[in-house]
């Protein structure tokens, strides 16, 4: 059986809303944190013109490709390993960059470096879209972010909800204009910016 995502099941058709519109022009997108891969079939079977390339740490490359192969559609691209801590990325240029729920399970410094690449992968007018919880100016955006903020810090001390304003500044250190900042369900936000 393979690993499931119940979160990624409700999440998937108010992103994929964002995502038609936004990724409508472009060609290839690489995701990165795919984890259980249902995003990445998900996306890749309904947005056909894009090339999606899916992308994860080591242990979870397994049970990833299992699921492409076992779902994907032929414009779903086979996984490759990335940690994006790895000095060289495995791609050169994409046309976006796709990552749901890992700014708050990554460590700050994973973080910064998550930024970095994704500076070095986006060719000019490309799109990074972050979907995941925040914080504003210091503040949850419901007392469930705060709970689980708790939960994921009790866990493991590196991670947590990011700040909305120092995630900005990651991005705007990598010439990442805002876009937009959409309110999904379940207080949770879909960030786009464009190089
Ligand atoms: C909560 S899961 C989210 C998975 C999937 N994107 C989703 O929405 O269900 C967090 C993901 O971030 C990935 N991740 C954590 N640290 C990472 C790193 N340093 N580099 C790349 N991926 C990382 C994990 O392996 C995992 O797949």
């Amino acid at each position: 059986m393979l690993p499931f995502s119940e979160a990624c099941e409700r999440n998937k058709d108010p992103i994929l809303g964002i995502l038609r519109e936004a990724f409508a022009d472009l060609s290839g997108v690489v995701e990165i944190g795919s984890g259980t891969g249902q995003h990445a079939v998900y996306f890749a079977r309904r947005l056909s013109h894009l090339d999606w390339q899916p992308t994860d740490r080591a242990e979870n490359l397994p049970t990833l490709a299992a699921r492409v192969a076992l779902d994907g559609p032929p414009n779903l691209r086979s996984p490759v390993e990335l940690d994006v801590t790895s000095a060289s990325w495995p791609f050169v240029r994409t046309d976006a960059v796709f990552s749901a729920n890992t700014l708050h399970i990554m460590s700050w410094a994973e973080v910064v470096s998550f930024f970095r690449g994704v500076g070095r992968i986006l060719g000019p007018g490309g799109l990074l879209a972050v979907y995941g919880p925040f914080r504003y100016a210091g503040r949850y955006t419901s007392e469930s972010n705060a709970a689980f903020d708790r939960g994921l810090r009790e866990r493991d001390a590196a991670s947590g909800i990011r700040d909305f304003e120092a995630v900005s500044e990651l991005a705007a250190g990598q010439g990442l204009a805002p876009l937009a900042d959409h309110a999904m369900p379940a207080n949770n936000q879909l960030l786009l910016w464009r190089r």
